[in-house]
């Protein structure tokens, strides 16, 4: 399996308006691919406007917002590439998508890096945003896996929130929370259950 790097990639529709949430970026030699699943407005931003910028989020509620209904996040232009990228990162690299590969269900955008930049310095990794980063892609793949795999896995990361998340993270964990909470019916929250503390 290729290295996957979580990022939040920028694109502009045709009309100009920003779209930003987070993908995966899949390594592949030198070049970098966005591979959405359709029906996505990246997708067709990308066939307007075929460039992109992929950021670094210094605070995880980005992502966790971007996959909430939460997308009014800071951005300011890109370097090299017509477009914005996340403003409060640690770090951004454009990209000009140089080949397609189209697929019915998810098509592959191969990126080539025309530039990159860092923004802020980065001392240390934090579980409890990995944690978020994990529940936020759960998030995401509600309609896919079943319940009881969901809330399986909440449990567990929720251990990290516990023991490592600042006020950011944690709030970041509670919109996680409250969405998947609404998709399953649930009323109680996991962070709550006796559990959590171990
Ligand atoms: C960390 C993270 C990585 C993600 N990676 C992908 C991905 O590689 N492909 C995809 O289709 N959706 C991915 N998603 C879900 C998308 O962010 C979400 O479905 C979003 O609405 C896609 O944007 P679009 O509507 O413009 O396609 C990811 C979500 C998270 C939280």
């Amino acid at each position: 399996m290729p290295l996957i790097l979580e990022t939040i990639v920028t694109t502009t529709s045709p009309d100009g308006d920003l779209h930003l949430v987070p993908f995966g970026l899949i390594q592949d030699g030198a070049d970098w691919v966005l591979a959405p699943f359709r029906p996505s407005p990246t997708i067709l931003n990308l066939e307007a406007n075929p460039v992109f910028a992929a950021s670094s989020p210094s605070d995880i509620r980005v992502i966790a917002g971007a996959v909430t209904g939460r997308r009014d996040w800071g951005t300011v232009p890109c370097d090299r590439i017509s477009g914005r990228r996340l403003a409060d990162s640690f770090g951004h690299a454009e990209f000009e998508v140089t080949a397609v590969e189209p697929d019915e269900t998810r098509p592959r955008y191969r990126g080539r890096m025309v530039h990159s930049a860092a923004h802020m310095p980065f001392f240390g990794y934090n579980r409890a945003q990995a944690a978020v980063l994990e529940a936020a892609i759960l998030s995401t793949r509600l309609h896919m896996l079943p319940p009881e795999k969901i809330l399986t896995e909440m449990r567990y990361h929720a251990i990290a929130i516990i023991k490592t998340a600042g006020p950011a993270e944690r709030e970041a964990w509670d919109w996680i929370e409250d969405k998947v909470a609404t998709a399953l019916g649930r009323s109680d929250r996991i962070l709550d259950e006796p559990a959590a503390a171990q």
